[in-house]
């Protein structure tokens, strides 16, 4: 009891020392902070009080010039939402912060998670996996895939709200393992479980991130939630390695030929370029494909259902954009049913400020976390290396600098430049700086090309005011049915 009592107070005295000595042009303290505990108790308790809590910080960050420091226990931690620090910050250290640390049992050393020294050339070795020309190849993927979900939402039709983002993200779970894979997991049994045990895991991450006292691996190791993060990795792991050893041993010589999984489309997949950089080059060994394989997965599949989700809600709740929307469809589509070709998407060009206004509004990646590996002067303030950064993305995004209707769904501002900030780094729904999301133009052409499918079919009803919002890892909704689908004429 004594010894507990001397650690608080030791902790407590270094505590209000460190606030003492804090240096002139560091960034002011966010006010309410409890001795020992800092802000950590505002983030304990679910993931929609997290959300909540760290709104409240955003909102009353910008008063004081956007950026702020706080404290998770003992660590001293900085909080950004101006756009341009953030853009520095981003640019400058590209180190991701030991938070990241949480999802590595899982991704290891994959893009997201992966070490600077690692990342620097793996991100060069992959970019081409992503040029325009591959891309242009999984257009058919991208129509078939669209054209399954139209017919699978057709059950719904007409039966009042129901749970769209069950559709949304099995769908965009098949296309990433089509595209990325080379492998068909359509309607498959291994896909339920991978979606279920990709929430799963989610939930595991953040509960660990709200209760500082798991932060260690060693205190953490004997936690229920780790026991539980194992179940889902056995699962999550059990499909990428299941893939892998199917497509290895289908791999013959150093090359693999474009494959043709859906009729009339051929197209190479992303581990197929993968297995020949390992054949050709030794670039990658078994373990890093995996890792590799699994963040491709992860980020290919949820970000994509997740805007996709919000975005039917969006429009949904405006029929004036959704209108405009499929107007445009009409336009650009014809009258008929024919599939959406690569040249037709740069005309669709109010879907795309449909989707952007969509990411802006519920910004489903809306914190990410540097390690500042060196000290960073910013417009006002200095920060200390050594210390975590958040970069709070959808606060970037509500910025005042965006205007009155900040917090209104108007994707007309994006086609008015005179109507949007006149500054670059207020978007950054795909981050910003060289560790930007590699799948951009992937996902944006996936996307537009399933809306544009689902619009010209259904005609959407929603109500985006009954949305209450969670904060796993990504921005979700707490629970589905928001969406009620019409069948068009
Ligand atoms: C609307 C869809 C998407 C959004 C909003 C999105 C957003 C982001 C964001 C914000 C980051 C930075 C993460 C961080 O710094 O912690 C990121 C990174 C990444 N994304 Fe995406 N993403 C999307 C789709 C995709 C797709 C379709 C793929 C793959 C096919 C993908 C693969 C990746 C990878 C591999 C990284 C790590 C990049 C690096 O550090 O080099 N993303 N994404």
């Amino acid at each position: 009891m004594f010894a507990v009592a001397l650690f608080c107070i030791a902790c407590a005295a270094y505590w209000a020392w460190c606030r003492k000595n804090m240096k002139t042009t560091e960034p002011p303290y966010f006010p309410g902070a409890w001795p020992i505990l800092g802000h950590a108790p505002a983030l304990i308790g679910d993931s929609c009080k997290l959300w909540n809590g760290i709104n409240d910080l955003a909102n009353q960050s910008y008063d004081i010039g956007g950026v702020v420091a706080a404290s998770i226990g003992p660590r001293t931690v900085y909080i950004v939402t101006d756009p341009d620090d953030s853009f520095t910050i981003s640019n400058t250290c590209l180190e991701k912060d030991g938070f990241y640390d949480f999802a590595k049992p899982w991704l290891g050393e994959g893009l997201v998670t992966g070490k600077f020294s690692i990342w620097k050339s793996h991100r060069k070795l992959l970019n081409p996996a992503f040029s325009q020309i591959l891309l242009d190849t999984f257009m058919g993927v991208f129509n078939s895939q669209s054209r399954k979900l139209v017919r699978d939402l057709e059950k719904e039709a007409g039966k009042g709200p129901f749970d769209h983002w069950t559709y949304t993200r099995h769908n965009a779970l098949e296309t990433i393992c089509l595209t990325a894979l080379g492998v068909d997991f359509t309607d498959s049994n291994l896909n339920t479980q991978y979606v279920e045990a990709t929430e799963k895991i989610f939930t595991t991450i953040v509960e660990r991130f709200m209760k500082f006292w798991w932060h260690s691996p060693y205190t953490f190791a004997l936690s229920d939630v780790k026991r539980r993060q194992d179940a889902c990795l056995k699962i999550l792991h059990n499909m990428s390695n299941t893939v892998l050893q199917k497509r290895k041993s289908e791999f013959t010589g150093n090359v693999c030929a474009e494959r043709s999984i859906i009729p009339g489309t051929r197209f190479k997949a992303f581990l197929d370029l993968i297995l020949e950089l390992s054949a050709e080059k030794g670039a990658f060994n078994d373990r890093e494909v995996r890792e590799h394989v699994d963040t491709m997965i992860v980020g290919g599949h949820d970000t994509s259902a997740n805007v996709l989700m919000f975005t039917m809600i969006l429009l949904g709740s405006h029929p004036e954009a959704q209108e405009k929307a499929f107007a445009e469809i009409q336009d650009v589509l014809g009258d008929g049913d024919r599939d959406v070709e690569k040249t037709d998407l740069s005309k669709l060009v109010y879907l795309e400020a449909v989707l952007k206004e969509s990411m802006r509004v519920f910004t489903i990646v809306p914190v990410l976390a540097r390690k500042l590996d060196r000290d960073v002067k910013l417009k006002n303030y200095t920060l200390s290396a050594g210390r975590t950064c958040f970069l709070f993305v959808f606060g970037i995004h509500k910025h005042p600098m965006w205007g009155p209707d900040v917090h209104e769904f108007k994707p007309e501002r994006w086609l008015e430049p005179g109507r949007l900030p006149d500054n670059p780094n207020t978007f950054a729904a795909f981050s910003v700086g060289r560790r930007m999301c590699i799948g951009k133009t992937y996902a944006l052409m996936s996307m537009k090309t399933t809306l544009a499918h689902v619009i010209r079919n259904y005609r959407i009803t929603a109500d985006h005011t009954k949305v209450k919002l969670k904060l796993d890892v990504m921005l979700k909704p707490d629970a589905g049915y928001f969406v009620s689908i019409e069948k068009r004429t």
